[in-house]
């Protein structure tokens, strides 16, 4: 099998992270004789100062051109004062836009090594597996009327769904809770907004196709102290844009560090991969960040576009195993407990990579007996 993976590094500690996500794909490819190729494009405020804007026409046919598309990371504190189109950040959503992905997969997983990570107690984080799936081309970011009057002080975003923009992102978290621990969690705020009472209405209405999954309803605020209080009774998250981008980061504080959490948009043209967290500026180019993130959003790429589980699942594994070791890059680093070895990005992509070899080599000895 051959797949063209579009790489699109971006800006601040994208490089770096996705160096080692790639490093992953590519020994998994030669372990199993796939191959990745990868065709490296600008994207955000790299894109911005070589081309003038944010996803150059290049990069956004490529990435169409492609069997799936990494991403690192956009966005720098030289681009802050831009108007919101013409940021860096306008180049991953005319992309989002572009590839035509709706569902946004964002698991949060406790890793039981990082139990001492979290500011939250063991006891309530252990086991805790949540799968998000933020609706992604609709809502605020995306919906018309939008404007800043800058003369007469007012600003305008509108929250805005259709009823099949619902119902197609639905089947997808029905779908996965299926295969899951069959619940799904619908957050909205339709104690208040109409656009909510639409969302919870269709939701209900998908329900009924999946009889042997739960459903329940959060409002967004309820939900996000839930998940602090209570991550465990979580299975799957669905959620329209802002809320889940918010819930998503606040998840992170279950997993220990915003560096640990992946993501897969999928429903579209091409699947988009990408990490969760930012371009972290303030630590790019010191070997702090963490490529597990990254390497966990290309475990991600081999489930859902390469169609190898067991290698995504090898991948999962090795971090699994790199932390149970007391590996930590700068973020993950404990407050109390021993054992810990700080490491910089390279060293802790590769340990993964070690690893993972060691576990490939492994299950192919088992096959060859
Ligand atoms: C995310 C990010 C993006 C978003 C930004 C960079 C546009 O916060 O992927 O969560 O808001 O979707
Ligand atoms: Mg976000």
């Amino acid at each position: 099998m051959k797949m063209k993976v579009t790489l699109l590094a971006g800006d601040g500690i994208g490089p770096e992270v996705t160096r080692e996500a790639k490093q992953v794909l590519e020994s998994v490819g030669q372990l199993n004789g796939h191959s990745f190729e990868f065709v490296e494009m600008p994207i955000g405020g790299v894109a911005i100062r070589q081309h003038g804007s944010p996803l150059p026409a290049q990069t956004l046919e490529a990435a169409l051109d492609s069997d799936a598309v990494l991403l690192g990371a956009v966005g720098g504190n030289e681009f802050n004062s831009l108007p919101a189109d013409k940021r860096p950040e306008a180049g991953l959503l005319q992309l989002r836009q572009a590839l035509g992905g709706y569902a946004n997969l964002r698991p949060s997983v406790a890793y039981s090594a990082l139990s001492d990570t979290s500011p939250l107690r063991p006891e309530v984080t252990d086991g805790a597996d949540i799968l998000f799936v933020r609706e992604l081309l609709g809502g605020l970011y995306f919906a018309h009327p939008r404007s800043w009057d800058r003369e007469g002080g007012v600003g305008l975003n509108t929250m805005r769904y259709t009823r099949d923009e619902v119902v197609r992102v639905a089947r997808i978290a029905f779908h996965l809770a299926q295969k899951r621990r069959k619940k799904v969690t619908s957050v909205d705020k339709a104690n208040v907004l109409e656009v909510s009472q639409l969302w919870r209405s269709t939701v209900t209405e998908v329900a009924a196709q999946y009889p042997d999954v739960a459903l329940d309803h959060q409002y967004v605020d309820a939900c996000a102290m839930h998940l602090m209080n209570t991550p465990r009774n979580f299975d799957v998250v669905l959620t329209e844009n802002l809320f889940g981008d918010i819930l998503s980061d606040e998840a992170a504080v279950i997993t220990g560090s915003l560096g640990m959490l992946p993501s897969a948009t999928i429903g579209g043209k091409v699947n988009l991969y990408e990490p969760v967290h930012g371009s972290a500026p303030d630590i790019a180019g010191t070997g702090k960040a963490n490529p597990l993130g990254a390497i966990l959003t290309a475990a991600m790429l081999l489930r859902h576009s390469a169609n190898l589980e067991q290698d995504a699942v090898a991948v999962e594994t090795a971090v699994g195993r790199v932390l149970a070791r007391g590996l930590r890059t700068a973020d993950l680093a404990r407050t109390r407990g021993l054992n810990q070895q700080i490491v910089t990005t390279r060293e802790m992509g590769r340990a993964v990579f070690e690893e993972l070899n060691e576990i490939i080599d492994r299950r192919q000895a088992l096959h060859a007996v």
